[in-house]
């Protein structure tokens, strides 16, 4: 049996493709487009592995994704590819809504068509599941109660707003066509391959490398943070037993303020690894100009998925975010791998008033 990961170079998608192939010998059909977030060192170690088929590709090139399909015959279809940063979708929206939406929508298509031409049998066992973000349901007070699967969708940046119609296509597919979906809608991810744009990664990496630590504004916006390997494990069990229609929050009740991660990150580098001036790396926080539009905070609701499919995550934040530290210390070449021209280009235009 064969499934279709679109996006599996990347952050997520990569740690997905890796737990995958370490738990079975199912075959994984890998289709990325190897964007600046695309990193194949992530799956080097898959590069013997005949299980791991990877295809340099777009989601939107229908040709392409039905020869692979028809190739391939997957059972299912996981849709990890997307354009994932806030911060850039504030910079320049278009590649947004060409891959979130106007690729999924292809995406979609290419695969009705096949999911039409299956025999009744494999038709009812298919699966096409959407991964998504709890952004789309924009942004919440401190005392309002955390995301649920029924909060009205509210996004308010191009990435969120991209990503929240993404999912609209995917559940009309459903109704109309009775193409057998589900969707995850899951809190900020964090641990090794995590491309050093977002903030979990660029402050441990800034910090290693002397430079200021940039907060946005006040510190005090709270994420949700959930361990990228209990995405994973929340995917793989979705898969396998989520209800055909149903959407899934997935998150770790880790509420955190940016300010108190960062704070956690310099604690953990002050113990493993001391600066040489014997400082605390919370010497080098730099408080800078906010996000327009910044979402204040986030919280998920997991009710749903530990109530019908009895998942959990394993990582509690204090042991995910040592172990994300302890992998970015131990990994030093992927990391200098990662910060090609690309990334120094996005450095120097998003920080360039404190780098
Ligand atoms: P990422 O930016 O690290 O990786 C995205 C991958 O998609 C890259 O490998 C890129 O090359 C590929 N890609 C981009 N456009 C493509 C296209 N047209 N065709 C094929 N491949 C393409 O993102 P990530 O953090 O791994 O996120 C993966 C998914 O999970 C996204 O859909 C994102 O919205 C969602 N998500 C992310 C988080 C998070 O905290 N990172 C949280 C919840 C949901
Ligand atoms: P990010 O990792 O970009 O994820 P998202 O915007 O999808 O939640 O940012 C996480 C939080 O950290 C968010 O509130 C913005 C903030 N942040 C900073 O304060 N400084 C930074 O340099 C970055 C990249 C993010």
């Amino acid at each position: 049996m064969t499934i279709l990961v679109t996006g599996g170079a990347g952050f997520i998608g990569g740690n997905f493709v890796l737990d995958w192939l370490a738990q079975s010998e199912e075959t994984v059909v890998n289709l990325d487009a190897l964007t600046y977030a695309g990193n194949l060192d992530t799956l080097r170690s898959l590069r013997d592995k005949p299980q791991h088929v990877f295809i340099h590709g777009s989601i939107g090139d229908r040709p392409l994704v039905e020869k692979l399909l028809a190739e391939h015959r997957p059972r299912a279809v996981i849709n990890f590819a997307a354009e994932s940063h806030v911060d850039r979708s504030i910079h320049g929206p278009s590649d947004f809504i060409e891959t979130n939406i106007v690729g999924t929508f292809n995406l979609l298509e290419s695969v009705r068509g096949y999911w039409m031409g299956l025999s009744a049998e494999d038709k009812q066992a298919f699966r096409f599941l959407h991964v998504s973000t709890d952004e789309v349901y924009g942004t919440l007070s401190p005392q309002d109660p955390p995301f649920a699967e029924t909060h009205r969708y509210e996004p308010n940046s191009p990435y969120s707003a991209s990503k929240a119609a993404s999912d609209h296509l995917v559940r009309a597919w459903h109704h109309t066509y009775g193409l057998p979906v589900l969707t995850t809608n899951c809190s900020n991810n964090y641990g090794p391959y995590h491309f050093p744009e977002k903030l979990i990664p660029l402050v441990i990496l800034n910090a290693l490398a002397g430079k200021p630590l940039p907060i946005y504004g006040d510190g005090q916006q709270v994420r949700d943070w959930l361990y990228v390997k209990d995405h994973c494990s929340a995917i793989r069990r979705v898969l396998e037993a989520g209800r055909l229609g149903e959407t899934y929050n997935v998150g770790g009740w880790n509420e955190k303020a940016n300010l108190q991660v960062v704070n956690t990150i310099c604690a953990i580098l002050d113990e493993l690894k001391p600066r040489a001036d014997g400082a605390s790396y919370a010497a080098q926080i730099a408080f800078v100009q906010d996000r327009p539009g910044h979402d204040r905070r986030y919280a998920i609701d997991a009710r749903k998925l530990e109530r019908e499919l009895g998942w959990k995550p394993a990582e509690t934040f204090d042991s995910g975010i040592r172990k994300t530290v302890e992998w970015y210390l131990a990994n030093p070449q992927w990391v200098e791998n990662v910060a090609s021209g690309h990334y120094r280009d996005w450095i120097d235009q998003q920080y360039g008033q404190i780098a």
